[in-house]
């Protein structure tokens, strides 16, 4: 896969695949990521990415002419690869699990970074094929969002993580993790709940599914409504809500 991020602050992204297991999937060719400054698509003097807003108002807009030449640029440079172009922006359409595999199964990702208070509507109309809001909150611009959306979808590249992790993960089914301990077995006075070192595989798979319902349920209740529940996690869920009345 190519990840090309469209941005007027490429030091803002220098950091994040630097490290750990995104700098080991691209060090192993496993993913292409290409920081891409905006400015070297401009033509005048200032290298001015921005302008005033038609209409008036406070703040800045992202000039429309960079960003299509950017873009039209990195599509020529992998013509063979079907590109998708995504917009970072608080309007866009929240980010999630399903969302990341559905993009790690592109070949090519052009993601714009948005910044200032916006960007010339002509990109979202001519340009972009879809725009992602890594949640309901504001940024200084699109740079942070695209580094979660990246990490998160290249962890689902094929090699990048171990096959057992992919498949047994958290949100592979919605459901939220169970509690994790390592040693020592006591700390603090606090003691590793005893099944997990019964090594009875059989009892240690039944009381994960349970935390995990058992979270799930106090803490995403909405979750529970796209799990595949068996007859004992029915019976179970039943046995914390009577506990709970
Ligand atoms: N740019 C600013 N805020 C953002 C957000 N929440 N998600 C994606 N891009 C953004």
């Amino acid at each position: 896969m190519k990840i090309d991020l469209v941005t007027i602050f490429p030091g803002i992204l220098d950091g994040p695949f630097r490290e750990s297991m995104i700098k080991r999937a691209v060090e192993q060719n496993l993913v292409d990521i290409n920081l891409v400054d905006l400015r070297l698509y401009t033509e005048d003097r200032h290298r001015q990415v921005d302008d005033n807003p038609y209409g008036g108002g406070y703040g800045m807009i992202m000039k429309p002419e960079p960003i299509f030449k950017a873009v039209e640029d990195l599509k020529s440079r992998s013509e063979d690869l079907p590109t998708k172009v995504i917009l970072l922006a608080p309007q866009g359409r929240s980010f999630n699990q399903q969302i990341a595999c559905e993009l790690a199964e592109e070949k090519h990702l052009i993601m714009i970074c948005g910044r200032y208070e916006g960007i010339d509507e002509r990109v979202r109309t001519a340009l972009v094929d879809d725009e992602i809001s890594i949640g309901d909150y504001v940024l200084t611009g699109g740079e942070l969002a695209a580094a979660v959306v990246v990490d998160s979808v290249v962890r689902l590249l094929p090699g990048v993580l171990a096959e057992e992790a992919s498949t047994e993960e958290s949100f592979t089914e919605p459901l939220l993790e169970y509690p994790h301990y390592t040693r020592p077995r006591v700390f603090k006075e606090m003691e590793v709940p005893p099944v997990l070192v019964s090594g009875n595989h059989g009892e240690i798979a039944r009381w994960r599914r349970e935390k995990s319902l058992e979270i799930t349920f106090r803490r995403r209740p909405e979750l529970l409504k796209k799990v595949n529940l068996s007859p004992e996690d029915r019976d179970y869920l039943e046995k914390i809500k009577k506990q709970q009345s």
